[in-house]
């Protein structure tokens, strides 16, 4: 029924009112309103979206000068909604670190509600591409560097947001990005070069994207990036043969900010008339630029020159409308354009909502080391909190707070020093920033020494400013800031008892804490509730089960460092010099994928499968008995991994291919079962061709990637 309604509707447009549905424009008036210019292409029909414009008043008021053009298209709305709208939510890698998909769906539904209620109906997220480079300042926004983990969590980001119907108020288009391999730009430079094997294109960092695809996401953001010498935004490889063929992509694809103009920086068009071409043939539906003072898109400024001239066809650039159109009667703008103002009040930093965001920052905390100093005691006393992300509101909700939510967004969140107060509050606390999250001066660090001194007990919040991560924000070094290792080092100096809780955007090099630190929680940044969070977790209210989505490095020079590597011909060997390593540094990672202690503890036993052997069409079962052998109970991720013992193209030393989040109680035991079939055993070649090699198969149980009950399959 759709496809009929844009098509009634597609013969109806001129070529002008076509090109209008391909671009989007920010706001022109002061303090981000509709200025002139973008209410008169909105009436115009020269403007089919919008981004960056927020404030239901206002995106009502744009909406209502496209309900006046010709044929009354509505606008789309769209913004980066990327862990929250006005309730924060953990940073991505931190949602990913709870490997909770419930609650990741639950929380983009969360999301979803605060930012429709905003008028806003289209968000550039989830942001999928698989990092292996903590340099690389956009790993926040991921899910780490994992295959099977991203894309499970790409679907459960995917369902939070759009639900079965995004066309219902309160739910979101969403918007798989960045499409694709933006993740694995040339030694962590952001918009730096991609270029990879066809292999490692399909195996690892294309399939989040496909399950985006394959959970119904409505639309795809082209990337900044080239690949393999051809700029994503012109690349017909990716756009036309991968999601289009291959994938059976029906949404809109849009382009990065600027990006096709940036075609002809990249050398690879001559002028914009020329990005423009290579962008609509490749299949770029929307052009995202700016409004300075109008329209300066290459699609606006050539598109319909290019048609005239015979460069471009009509049918290509009805299928962009097409795209554009479908993904409006799927919002469910043409029946409800407008939003209703009540619902702010109403939708908004409701208790439900801050309930959620506290409970994924619990799961997300990963416990990093802990030599019985936690959890600490809720008795009375002293605690001092010291530390520049002690009290940083800002900083702890990290970065992609949507544009114009700051100040309402830092209002409400419960810092650590906060929720220590509120976890116990027969203590006497006391506070001292020691210096900023940049921590250039030391002249802060006596009171901090002082307070460490007279408390009982310390917490010592540590980690980068937020604007550290995020776009544009890669770092060469991965250390803490400044000299804020000297500040905690200080603070050890004293002997009196001390744990540390770092906040941060990515893997950071810690190999000081990871030997001294009697108690270490990487909680990442949590969010509006992070305090909260992070007390439950100091003082053993939520027993901690966050685990690691991405390796911490020992040192940078071991960067790219992730686990799922392919083998090497010399593994390794202490006794041989002519073997894979480095003369100063081991190869093992400071923290392994999947890493995170409880404080209870966990035995895996008795991995069995349903069969020894099965067929290429066939799934085996596998069982693992998980019991908590602690005194308390807790969460624990269940995490199977396989290796492939002998293949055409060398696989990875181990892969994920299974997860499961449990809850015991103290002495209790599980059985969990896994299901591996012809999706898990097989990989793509570098011909592009997915293959079934028969031959042995290696399991691993654990909970981490370290895992070691082991077992055997063979593929016949
Ligand atoms: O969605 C983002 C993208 O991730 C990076 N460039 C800008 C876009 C719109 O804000």
């Amino acid at each position: 029924a759709i496809d009929k309604k844009v098509d009634a509707l597609l013969a109806r447009m001129s070529l002008a009112e076509k090109f209008g549905q391909l671009e989007m424009a920010g706001p022109d008036g002061p303090n981000g309103t509709p200025g002139p210019q973008l209410l008169a292409n909105a009436k115009a029909g020269r403007l089919g979206s919008v981004l960056d414009l927020v404030g239901v008043d206002n995106i009502n008021a744009a909406q209502r000068a496209a309900l006046q053009s010709r044929l009354h298209i509505p606008l789309i709305f769209s913004l980066d909604v990327i862990h929250g709208y006005r309730t924060i939510f953990p940073v991505p890698l931190a949602e990913a670190s709870s490997w909770d998909l419930g609650a990741i769906t639950r929380d983009e539904a969360v999301s979803a509600r605060e930012a429709t209620a905003d008028g806003i109906k289209w968000t550039f997220n989830p942001m999928v591409d698989i990092a292996r480079d903590p340099r690389w300042g956009r790993v926040v926004e991921g899910a780490g560097e994992d295959p099977y983990l991203g894309s499970a969590v790409a679907a459960a980001k995917v369902a939070g947001y759009q639900g079965g119907d995004y066309s219902k108020p309160d739910k979101l288009a969403a918007t798989v990005k960045h499409f694709a391999a933006y993740g694995a730009p040339v030694a962590g430079r952001e918009y730096n070069t991609v270029d990879m094997s066809t292999q490692q294109l399909l195996n690892d960092y294309l399939p989040p994207y496909r399950a985006a695809v394959g959970a119904g996401v409505a639309s795809v953001m082209s990337s900044f990036n080239s690949l393999n010498g051809v700029p994503a935004s012109a690349n017909s490889y990716l756009l036309q043969h991968i999601l289009r063929g291959m994938w059976d992509f029906k949404g809109a694809v849009v382009s990065d900010y600027q990006a096709i103009q940036e075609l002809v920086e990249f050398g690879f068009a001559a002028n914009e008339r020329d990005a423009a071409r290579l962008a609509l043939t490749a299949g770029v539906d929307i052009e995202m630029a700016v409004q300075v003072p109008s329209l300066n898109s290459t699609y606006a400024n050539f598109g319909p020159q290019l048609v005239r001239s015979g460069q471009l066809s009509v049918g290509e650039v009805d299928s962009d409308v097409r795209h554009v159109l479908r993904l409006k009667y799927l919002a469910g703008v043409f029946d409800h354009p407008f939003t209703d103002p009540a619902r702010v009040q109403r939708e908004e930093l409701t208790p439900a909502n801050l309930a959620a965001a506290r409970t994924t920052a619990d799961e997300s905390i990963v416990m990093l080391r802990n030599e019985n100093a936690l959890p600490l005691a809720t008795s009375s006393g002293s605690i001092a909190v010291v530390g520049p992300l002690a009290d940083d509101a800002a900083d702890q909700l990290g970065p992609n707070v949507p544009i114009g939510q700051n100040d309402v967004a830092e209002a409400h969140t419960v810092t650590v020093l906060q929720g220590v107060k509120n976890a116990v509050p027969s203590a006497t606390v006391s506070y001292a920033q020691g210096c900023d999250a940049t921590c250039t001066s030391t002249s802060g660090f006596a009171a901090a020494v002082a307070a460490a001194e007279k408390a009982d007990r310390t917490v010592v919040v540590l980690g980068e400013p937020a604007s550290y991560s995020g776009e544009a924000s890669s770092r060469s070094r991965i250390d803490l800031p400044g000299k804020q290792l000297a500040l905690v080092q200080a603070i050890a100096a004293t002997g009196k008892p001390y744990v540390v809780v770092l906040m941060n955007g990515r893997p950071l090099t810690i190999g000081w804490l990871a030997a001294h630190a009697p108690g270490l929680l990487e909680a990442w940044y949590p969010g509006t509730e992070g305090g909260n969070a992070v007390a439950d977790v100091l003082f053993g209210a939520v027993n901690p089960s966050g685990k690691l989505p991405m390796s911490f490095p020992r040192d940078v020079g071991q960067i790219p460092i992730f686990y799922n590597e392919l083998p090497t011909g010399r593994p390794a060997d202490p006794n041989n010099k002519y073997t894979s390593k480095y003369l100063d540094v081991p190869n093992s990672p400071q923290y392994v994928f999947g890493y995170g202690l409880s404080y209870t503890d966990f035995a895996y036993s008795n991995l069995r499968l349903s069969a020894p052997s099965i067929g290429t069409h066939d799934t085996v079962t596998v069982h693992v008995d998980v019991r908590n052998t602690g005194s308390r109970a807790g969460a624990d991720v269940a995490q199977l991994y396989l290796h492939d013992q002998v293949a055409s193209i060398l696989q990875p030393v181990r892969k994920l291919v299974g997860f499961q989040r449990v809850r015991l109680a103290a002495g209790q035991t599980r059985t969990l079962t896994f299901r591996i079939g012809p999706d898990q055993l097989g990989f793509y070649d570098n011909s592009g061709h997915f293959v079934l090699e028969p031959g042995g198969f290696d399991l691993y149980a654990g909970d981490s990637s370290s895992a070691d009950l082991h077992g055997t399959l063979t593929l016949r």
